[in-house]
């Protein structure tokens, strides 16, 4: 499916964006792991955490509602075997969240999903799950689809080799099936939804120093839920606001939560008008309005600590900063190759297509600023966030752009296209 993407002066009024992607997922697995009845405002509305949902239902739990969604948990021993293969669908956090708990169930499971995640590696999710006494089997020893075979698990202390909040969600949610401490260690942050989830639902763990420890077999308790709306779906918006100098924008109840609210801090710092209004916590999870004004940002570098941290908003700060002034460099990004598509490649051949320039290199991408955008077709090779980055990056170019394969959006973003026309000017 193509979208056509007119020039725009500015970006004006208010919205209230999807839920958070990442935090949807862990509710709606920890919900069906308590017991009794979870009530979820807000859930994410995207294909992603629609393949969590599914293949939970496959599991023999009951997910319903859609401006409330109830599920039903059965308690840590409560999920059937699946009649078929799960389907992860586009989804990494799916598969590999999901396979913390398959490890430690008494039968058999298989799960797939798309193309693009059928490229994707889950090694990293294998070694642990390994070491703690499951058996997996995945296409040429590291890609989808995997056969688990369930076992009763054992404790382990794991560092994490690579910065992956998904891994260490997938040890610790596997942890919950142990007797004894599961610890993960991190000696670079990554998004810490898991750790705040399993906290409120009631699992005793304790952090401190990077060191996650969590004690195993807890009574989980069915919670009443908010979730925020996505920082990394509200990014797009911030960054169309920031290129177009007629802006006023604001953003409802975004998540702030401290491992991901570096994006905000990131774009002030290069001189960004963005104001955090209304800052309440729910559930552990901080939130606010965000208020953002058109102006013109400096330039900036993302590597080490903050690459983790802004990992999935690189596309679209990417964009921002061939329009910055000075530029933008990302390093330590070696990650964004084996996301849903190569996001480094992506973004230098759209950006290519936009007539900008971009140095690239193995582990991140060097962007000169000062440069104006030509309109062009873009493409999403398959990938949400390359098909909203472009689409922004299209607000700024004079005349009419095409992207095509826009309906990858919908994985995490369903409504982006017609939110992104109500807001443009
Ligand atoms: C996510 C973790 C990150 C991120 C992904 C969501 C999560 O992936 O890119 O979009 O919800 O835990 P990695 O764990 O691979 O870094």
């Amino acid at each position: 499916m193509q979208q056509r993407i007119s020039a725009a002066r500015g970006v004006r009024g208010s919205i209230r964006l999807p839920g958070d992607k990442s935090i949807s997922h862990r509710y709606a697995i920890l919900a069906a792991l308590a017991g009794g009845a979870s009530r979820i405002r807000n859930y994410a509305d995207g294909a992603d955490c629609r393949s969590t949902l599914g293949a939970l239902r496959a599991l023999g739990i009951e997910a319903e509602g859609r401006d409330e969604l109830v599920i039903r948990g059965r308690g840590l021993d409560g999920l059937r075997a699946p009649a078929a293969d799960l389907d992860a669908g586009n989804s990494g956090s799916t598969m590999r969240m999901l396979s913390g708990i398959l490890a430690a169930q008494p039968f058999t499971s298989r799960i797939g999903g798309d193309e693009s995640l059928s490229r994707r590696p889950m090694d990293r999710i294998m070694a642990p799950l390994g070491r703690m006494g499951a058996s997996i089997t995945a296409r040429d020893g590291k890609y989808p689809p995997l056969e688990i075979r369930g076992a009763r698990l054992r404790p382990i202390d794991y560092p994490l080799p690579v910065p992956s909040a998904q891994v260490k969600t997938c040890v610790l949610l596997a942890g919950l099936y142990c007797e004894g401490a599961t610890t993960v260690r991190e000696s670079i942050p990554s998004r810490n939804h898991t750790e705040v989830a399993l906290r409120e639902f009631g699992a005793a763990l304790h952090v401190s120093g990077g060191v996650i420890t969590l004690q195993g077999r807890p009574a989980l308790r069915p919670l009443e839920l908010d979730v925020p709306a996505d920082l990394s779906s509200a990014a797009f918006f911030l960054v169309a606001a920031l290129l177009l100098p007629d802006s006023e924008l604001r953003l409802e109840g975004v998540g702030l939560n401290a491992t991901r609210a570096g994006l905000v801090d990131f774009l002030c710092s290069m001189g960004a008008g963005i104001r955090v209004e209304n800052r309440r916590e729910q559930h552990g999870e901080p939130a606010g309005d965000l208020l953002v004004r058109g102006g013109p940002v400096r330039g900036g570098t993302i590597q080490g600590e903050l690459t983790a941290q802004l990992i999935d908003e690189i596309p679209v700060l990417a964009v921002l900063g061939a329009a910055s002034r000075e530029g933008l460099v990302v390093r330590n990004a070696a990650e964004l190759r084996i996301k849903e598509t190569d996001r480094i490649a992506a973004v230098a051949e759209n950006l290519r297509r936009a007539g900008v320039e971009a140095d690239v290199f193995p582990d991140g991408m060097a962007i000169p600023g000062g440069q104006p955008f030509r309109a062009g077709c873009f493409d999403s090779f398959g990938d949400h966030r390359i098909a909203m980055a472009f689409s922004v990056a299209a607000l700024a170019a004079p005349g009419e752009s095409v992207i095509e394969n826009a309906e990858a959006a919908s994985v995490s973003f369903p409504g982006f296209f017609d939110t992104l026309r109500r807001v443009a000017r």
